[in-house]
């Protein structure tokens, strides 16, 4: 079913202001999503009536409060299609959830052992690897991208011969790519290797069932799905979080504790130590009840023809100007686009594209390997939510006429 975009729009107060002037063309989604009503609301309400501390007051507002958070785990495992909220840890970010799993799994990893990567891996599950591979004698492999920025299969079978670990974005958050995880998570059970998957740009725009992607482990942020920030998931398979060693130690995450010793929690409190972001998981089971209502499915088909239409008007207005990056075709691809617009520089772009009111991402996308194997330094990123139409793609491809103008490149 088509989105009533108008109608989705009302329910974010960020859209009913001007700026400069003019209405706000947010184009930014990818970085993080605006927030609709009923999660600030949400929050709010928490804040104002049920405030306190979870799993720990045997009084009324702590029992409220813990059951609102552990609501807010059972939306998130229907959301992605888990077996049990115990394979469903809140962490602070995607980030959080990338750097457990490098410490965590990665203690169980012996030297010599080989991790698989691919260049168009955000820095988030890059560097905890790279860390790892610090303290451990560990190899990092990783695999290139062919001319349409999707990943070079036949390389990536080859390098994956034997390593215990392929950690791997569902979906590029530079060429809106979408991997072929099924693809890759045969290839490991093919061979013991388990398979961690990015999944920050995959989860908010895409129907997301881990058993049917058939992963292992699997990270996204709350803030990216209209949820708050300081709220991200790790999934991980019940019987293999059991055997990991927690991430970080404190309260919440032991059964008990002596001077000589302590003994760890059950799932997934194990790898919650501390006071757990309890408003934001709230917030964030208030955005699943939210696209849920719209449906994960039309959100889908919305970002598929909204991309058509955006890659389609930008080819024939700028055609000899812009170099649009990853694949050509809508399907095999997100709901964001990056590219270079003549030799102009991605920043100067998006301050005039700024000037119109229009939000853009400009610089590395905290991907510098895809930007080397590009051989460029930036790229000006357009990104689109449920809250975009197609007379916002319009409005960016009117900017980009006077940013040709203004620059004096050639019609
Ligand atoms: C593909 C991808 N992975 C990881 C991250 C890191 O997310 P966060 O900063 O919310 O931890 C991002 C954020 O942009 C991303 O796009």
């Amino acid at each position: 079913m088509p989105l009533d975009v108008k109608k989705i729009k009302a329910d974010f107060p960020i859209f009913c202001q001007e700026i400069n002037g003019k209405p706000l063309t947010y184009l930014d989604s990818g970085a993080t999503s605006q927030k609709p009503r009923q999660v600030i609301e949400a929050m709010n309400s928490f804040y104002e009536t049920i405030n306190a501390n979870v799993h720990r007051g045997a009084h009324y507002l702590g029992e409220r409060t813990t059951k609102a958070f552990e609501d807010a785990r059972e939306k998130v495992k229907k959301f992605i299609n888990a077996n049990s909220p115990k394979e469903i840890i809140f962490t602070k970010n995607a980030t959080e959830g990338l750097n457990l799993l490098a410490h965590s799994l990665g203690s169980t990893l012996k030297d010599g052992d080989a991790i698989l990567l691919t260049h168009m891996e955000h820095h988030a599950n890059i560097v905890p690897w790279q860390l790892l591979a610090e303290r451990k004698n560990i190899e990092l492999r990783w695999v290139s991208l062919d001319e349409e920025g999707k990943l070079n299969m036949e390389e990536l079978e080859k390098l994956a011969d034997g390593v215990k670990i392929i950690a791997v974005s569902a979906m590029s958050n530079v060429l809106g790519t979408i991997n072929p995880v099924k693809e890759i998570a045969k290839l490991a059970r093919n061979q013991d290797s388990l398979v961690v998957l990015d999944a920050c740009q995959f989860v908010p725009h895409s129907p997301t069932d881990v058993k049917e992607l058939d992963c292992d482990f699997l990270v996204f942020s709350g803030h990216k799905m209209c949820g708050p920030t300081g709220i991200g998931v790790l999934y991980g398979k019940q019987e293999l979080l059991e055997k990991l060693p927690p991430f970080m130690g404190g309260g919440e995450m032991i059964i008990n504790v002596t001077t000589e010793g302590f003994i760890t929690n059950e799932l997934p409190w194990k790898f919650e130590p501390g006071t757990p972001p309890i408003a934001e998981a709230i917030g964030l089971g208030a955005a699943i009840d939210y696209l849920d209502d719209i449906g994960m499915e039309n959100i889908r088909e919305h970002e598929i023809s909204l991309t058509a239409y955006a890659l389609r008007l930008l080819t024939e207005k700028h055609g000899d100007q812009i170099k649009i990056y990853g694949p050509s075709e809508p399907a095999e691809r997100g709901g964001l686009i990056s590219f270079k617009y003549g030799d102009i520089h991605a920043h100067d772009v998006s301050q005039v594209l700024d000037e119109h009111a229009i939000s853009v991402r400009a610089g590395h996308h905290c991907a510098k390997p895809l930007m080397q194997e590009l051989g460029i330094g930036a790229t000006v990123r357009a990104s689109t939510y449920i809250y975009n139409d197609e007379t916002e793609i319009d409005q960016l491809s009117i900017a980009l006429e006077e940013v040709r103008d203004f620059f004096k490149l050639n019609k």
